[in-house]
């Protein structure tokens, strides 16, 4: 047997895709990410170039996060996070909203500004908005010196490398990385976290890459899973609470790459609405770990399985109800509620390649999308 081999694949690392290698670099993305920002009594999380003193973070008392596509979905489970660890108020917005709609920004206003590029216009353009209004803005940016990253009062790069496939994978995981590191060190600030705590966050936080590692020996699982569904002309993606972004990008990444049209619903809202979609014809895919809003969720899928729904499910329960409700189970490894986005992501960018490589559309370069979008 011949093997062919050629400088483009090399490129791509053996991988068919830059999208799967990119994939597949998670853990290391990850583990890069956190390297350097964790003290030695794993204590404390430190973020070199914020160039905000803990005074400084004190101080503020509105935090707006601003950003476009991916990263916005980064954004709204950061809300979560600094909600829930830093107990400070959080608004999440789209770039191009944030900009036009007189945000009430003053000089006791930080702004959270994403971008993996660092060149989004829109971004920039709310970056500007901030700052003009006389708030400090810190990006958590992929690439260093763009134009986001310096004009930014700090930063905190994700390490996630250059990313080439036009669907955001690496770069989210990281950023959600970024934002959990943010949470935490203001969380601290603030006075909202015990050491004890922190420790316990960050203990946990260190487990992230292995536990990725794991989620990724899915690959094979889920790509006999989309073979099965390639021919669905709609998905519907529920996840609730800080999984609820999470269902929005799993259905933002199989628009952008397989052309399927896919809505993401806050699963407890199905029943306002989505659920006059539901027949035989519309696979939904549950992100539903076992956290407090798991027995909901589960009672959400057998309304769904009522009505003839097939469901994918992604879970860390390994229970009964849970298989007797799915059509098919992607079981992935189990870590703290807080970091659990991060590993439902996964099956759900496999899942959305395969589909796509089935369907033979252009992975690394969907049609009408670019990597980065300058123009407003
Ligand atoms: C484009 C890309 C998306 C990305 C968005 C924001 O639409 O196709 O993958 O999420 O821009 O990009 P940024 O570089 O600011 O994160």
């Amino acid at each position: 047997k011949t093997i062919t081999w050629n400088p483009m694949m090399a490129e791509k690392g053996g991988y068919r895709h830059f999208m799967l290698k990119e994939i597949h670099e998670q853990p290391r993305a990850i583990a890069d990410t956190i390297a350097g920002r964790i003290n030695e009594d794993k204590d404390r999380v430190l973020l070199h170039d914020l160039n905000l003193s803990d005074d400084q973070l004190a101080q503020f008392d509105r935090l707006y996060i601003v950003a476009c596509g991916t990263s916005w979905h980064a954004g709204l489970v950061g809300k979560f996070l600094i909600e829930k660890l830093a107990r400070l108020s959080v608004e999440v917005d789209i770039a191009s909203e944030f900009r036009y709609r007189q945000p009430l920004v003053n000089e006791r206003t930080l702004t959270l500004v994403i971008s993996q590029s660092g060149e989004t216009a829109d971004t920039l353009a709310a970056l500007r908005e901030s700052h003009e209004r006389g708030g400090k803005v810190v990006a958590i940016c992929n690439v260093v010196e763009s134009s986001i990253a310096r004009e930014s009062d700090g930063v905190i790069y994700t390490h996630a490398g250059p990313e080439i496939g036009v669907a955001s994978t690496k770069a989210f995981t990281t950023q959600l990385v970024a934002l959990f590191l943010f949470a935490l060190h203001l969380g601290r600030v603030r006075t909202m976290l015990s050491s004890e705590q922190l420790r316990e966050q960050i203990q946990a936080l260190l487990t992230l890459p292995r536990k990725l590692e794991q989620a990724l020996e899915l690959d094979e699982q889920i790509e006999s899973v989309a073979r099965q569904f390639m021919h669905a002309s709609d998905f519907l993606y529920l996840g609730r609470g800080n999984q609820y972004p999470i269902a929005l990008e799993g259905a933002l990444k199989l628009k952008e790459i397989s052309y399927i049209h896919a809505e993401g619903y806050p699963a407890g809202e199905m029943k306002h609405g989505p659920i006059a979609l539901i027949d035989e014809n519309l696979p939904v895919v549950v992100v539903v770990p076992k956290n407090d809003t798991y027995e909901k969720v589960v009672s959400n899928m057998e309304e769904v399985r009522a009505r003839g729904g097939q469901i994918i499910s992604i879970s860390d329960c390994d229970s009964s109800d849970l298989h007797s409700a799915s059509d098919a189970v992607f079981a992935v490894p189990t870590i703290s509620d807080d970091l659990m986005p991060v590993i439902t992501s996964v099956p759900l960018q496999l899942l959305s390649y395969h589909i796509a490589v089935f369907k033979g559309t252009d992975v690394d370069q969907p049609r009408n999308l670019a990597k980065s979008v300058t123009v407003e």
